[in-house]
């Protein structure tokens, strides 16, 4: 038993003005991680001899990472996208290939000196790194972060890093991007150092009372004299008031390590929940002689995670469901470069929608999407591969798995487990060897290795075979993912009474079927749809379903999967809508919505769904809109979706009448309306009163553009992005839905910031998404706009034909420069 460690209550400022001056006067510099996102040197396709300094580079492209190379238009200006791509309907259309990346790294006569960790969050994938001409890594998996130490290898003055990245096609059942597509970061450290990756915060258990927070770490120690080093950990609450500390003395063996286990008592803990995402910081300060050589500080979350069949899941004792999405990791107009704000404002737009859960379908999340889970409250089921040694596409990951799946298994948890978001890991996804007796093996391996690292969180993966199929492997799992069975719940229990189980995977349309037993069946603890966001990739599956004949549909200029109930541009489509009421969230609690009269559809190829409805990611041809030029007096099919239990419906003002909603209808109402144009409005009732209500209006021709950015100043840091939405409206600010009101933009941005994309969501329009000429879809355009280095105003300007220009600005400050 660890002995429990507690401390009174010392604002961090006392603690800090105790450290800061010791560490100024002796010169040493403060532990230091710099951002490597800007000026890169890139060239696409092959470069011979990039790797050696020397190399003359001077004609590369200058950009910034997250960088995705598979989305750049190409060097003439067209799209990328080619409807002979060897990825196919898998990636969008969109080619890999081979990239080569050149940073020049300036660095100080001291800073050369220092412990130098090159960190690189995701590179897709196969990547070669050279440092100074000398080759210092592969890392072959495109989802994993590594790093690789560069001490004793860099000098005063230029160093170059290159990186090769070889995206052989086709490597992936869904569009993956290429190249460095998470951020690069570097780590500048005093000899003596608390050891990154070795630093683990876990609660012990909490309760309103008293939480017990395990914190294990390493110290290391470079030098080549033994040190005796001080170590002072503290627990650092949101308001900086100090929740618990420890101070040791370790005497560090020269270039050994001295491994610390910490147990803390934190009484009347903050705990981290959905509804309350309280968060701690661990400060771990390392001194010698009483000099500052490190600080790491690692933010965690106090909360317990339990499962079992009796009472589902529980987070500090109390139950939850999963109101659950699968995302993958593209950002649609920036491809799959995965800027740190582009994937926070997915979690966000999640989390806004009612969803309280995220599957990482089907690899690692990023770490901004976990910061952002943790502060937003959303709970991560990370999960490592989508095959293991049989291969789903004959360049996949499966060539590199035998070698490599150690390292990616340690990396996933050593990046995720200090993450209170994350309460799952998942080792794969409808893994081919799911139901042989070698599935259930490598599912006990890879857990095994999980558990090394990380015993406090249970494993899980998405299975779908049926039963008794995938009992062997179920029964390596500690909690049992299903892939589109929900007919499998009961008669699963009757045969595996203590088997946790949800639904990995469901169908979008068949909503209500599978959200239906969550809770009700205790065992049964939540649903993760496909997908709550869309995605590049498996391109039309939303739109004319999946089977073996979709290949022949879903063709270029298709890109999108177009199964998000979120749009690409971050749009609710009228799934989302329907999610929240089923979940009676509150979120909009009253929504109705048309479907496209026959014949009429603005995408080709519906009919193949309407004939083979067996088919699944098809979402309903619903729309937020009522202008139906064309159909007065033809009646419309109007559904509502309800959180009440009474809901009336009425034209320009006439009752179409009262209906009862609720568990037995599906949270739905179902009216024949014959078009007329004007109001329509849904109302809903509590208690007979209303309670609730929602418009649609019919829009006459686009008058105005209205523009909403998501915020108006950003850090002048190459990094931060602002999205602004651009929607057509008419003369009385009602939005234009219909498509014949759509008008072609050219959306630009001067001032110190640029354009990083622009999309409309439109799953067939494969125009450039850098060139910021796009059309609306549905009377709507998002462009992001990226900060530059230097301060200064931001100005956004969206331009059509026949409408007032229009435009936002967005201040940068501060300044940072970069390396
Ligand atoms: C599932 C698979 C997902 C996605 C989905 C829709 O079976 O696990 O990755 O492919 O089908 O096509």
């Amino acid at each position: 038993m660890l002995p429990i460690l507690k401390t009174p209550r010392l604002p961090l400022a006392v603690v800090l003005s105790l450290a800061l001056p010791l560490a100024l006067l002796s010169g040493q510099a403060a532990a230091e991680r710099r951002s490597l996102a800007q000026d890169w040197l890139f060239q696409k396709g092959d470069a011979a001899g990039a790797d050696r300094p020397a190399f003359d580079d001077g004609n590369w492209r200058k950009v910034a990472v997250p960088h995705d190379f598979s989305i750049m238009d190409k060097p003439d200006g067209t799209p990328p996208f080619d409807a002979k791509a060897v990825g196919g309907q898998d990636s969008g259309y969109l080619p890999g290939g081979q990239g080569w990346y050149r940073k020049h790294l300036v660095l100080v006569k001291g800073d050369a000196a220092r412990v130098l960790r090159l960190n690189f969050e995701a590179v897709y994938m196969d990547a070669d790194i050279w440092f100074n001409g000398e080759h210092v890594g592969r890392h072959r998996y495109g989802y994993t972060a590594f790093t690789l130490d560069l001490t004793g290898k860099a000098k005063a003055g230029d160093n170059v890093i290159t990186v090769r990245v070889n995206h052989v096609d086709p490597s992936s059942r869904w569009y993956a991007g290429s190249g460095l597509i998470r951020p690069v970061t570097l780590d500048l450290l005093d000899p003596v150092h608390v050891a990154p990756d070795s630093v683990f915060a876990s609660t012990r258990s909490a309760s309103a009372a008293q939480g017990e927070v395990d914190v294990q770490a390493s110290v290391s120690n470079r030098a080549a004299a033994a040190a005796k080093v001080e170590l002072l950990s503290t627990l650092v609450a949101q308001d900086g008031s100090t929740a618990a500390q420890d101070r040791r003395v370790l005497t560090i063996p020269a270039r050994g390590k001295a491994d610390v286990a910490q147990r803390f008592a934190v009484a009347q803990p903050k705990l981290w929940s959905p509804e309350a995402p309280n968060l701690y910081t661990l400060v771990q300060e390392v001194r010698v002689n009483g000099v500052l050589r490190d600080t790491r500080r690692t933010r965690f979350g106090i909360r317990t995670v339990t499962v079992d069949a009796e009472n589902g899941l529980r987070i500090n004792g109390k139950q939850y469901v999963l109101k659950g999405g699968n995302i993958h990791h593209d950002n649609y107009m920036l491809g799959a470069a995965g800027a740190p704000d582009a994937d926070r404002r997915k979690v966000a737009l999640m989390k806004d929608a009612g969803y309280n859960a995220i599957r990482s379908a089907h690899n690692p999340a990023s770490q901004a999407t976990l910061e952002a889970a943790d502060e937003l409250g959303m709970l991560v089921i990370d999960e490592a591969f989508d095959m293991w040694r049989k291969s789903k596409r004959d360049a996949d990951y499966a060539r590199f798995f035998e070698d490599n799946w150690r390292r990616d298994i340690d990396s996933m948890v050593v990046s995720g487990r200090n993450h209170p978001s994350v309460i799952f890991w998942s080792v794969g996804n409808e893994i081919p060897e799911q139901a042989s007796p070698e599935g259930a093996r490598t599912t006990r391996e890879l857990g095994a290795r999980i558990r090394l690292l990380d015993p406090t969180r249970p494993i899980t993966q998405g299975v779908n075979v049926d039963s008794p199929d995938n009992a062997p492997i179920f029964a390596e799992m500690d909690v049992a993912g299903y892939n589109y069975r929900v007919h499998l719940f009961g008669s699963d229990h009757a045969a595996h009474p203590k088997r946790v189980m949800y639904t990995s995977e469901s169908t979008s349309k068949d909503a209500f079927r599978y959200w239906d037993p969550v809770g009700r069946m205790p065992w049964v603890i939540g649903d993760f749809v496909w997908t709550s966001v869309d995605y590049i990739g498996e391109t039309g599956i939303g739109w004319m379903g999946y089977s073996k004949d979709w290949k022949e549909l879903g063709k270029y200029p298709w890109h999108l999967a177009y199964c998000g109930e979120i749009d690409a541009t971050g749009r609710k489509r009228p799934a989302a809508y329907y999610r929240q009421v089923i979940w009676q969230s509150g979120i909009d609690p009253v929504a109705a919505f048309v479907e496209q009269p026959a014949g009429t559809e603005d995408l080709p190829d519906r009919d193949y769904f309407k004939e083979h409805p067996e088919l699944d990611w098809s979402l309903h041809d619903l729309h937020q809109s009522w202008s139906w030029k064309g159909q007065e007096g033809k009646p419309l099919k109007v559904v509502v979706y309800a959180e009440h239990p009474e809901v009336e419906l009425f034209l320009n003002g006439r009752s179409l009448g009262r209906k009862a909603v609720g568990r037995q209808t599906e949270y739905q109402a179902l009216y024949s309306v014959p078009y007329q144009a004007g109001r329509l409005v849904a109302v809903g009732y509590r208690d007979g009163k209303a309670a609730d209500r929602w418009e649609l209006r019919t829009a006459g021709a686009p008058a105005a553009v209205k523009l909403s950015a998501d915020r108006r100043h950003v850090r002048a840091n190459g990094e931060d992005l602002v999205y602004v939405s651009a929607e057509l409206v008419d003369a009385e600010g009602v939005p234009v839905y219909a498509r014949d009101g759509d008008r072609k933009f050219k959306v630009t941005v001067t001032g110190a910031g640029m354009l990083a994309g622009a999309g409309n969501g439109n799953p067939m329009d494969a125009s450039s998404l850098q060139s910021g000429e796009r059309s609306t879809f549905h009377g709507r355009l998002v462009a992001v706009v990226r900060a530059g280095t230097e301060a200064g105003p931001v100005h956004v300007e969206f331009a059509a034909e026949g409408l007032p220009v229009q435009r936002v600005r967005v201040d940068a400050t501060g300044r940072t420069s970069g390396l």
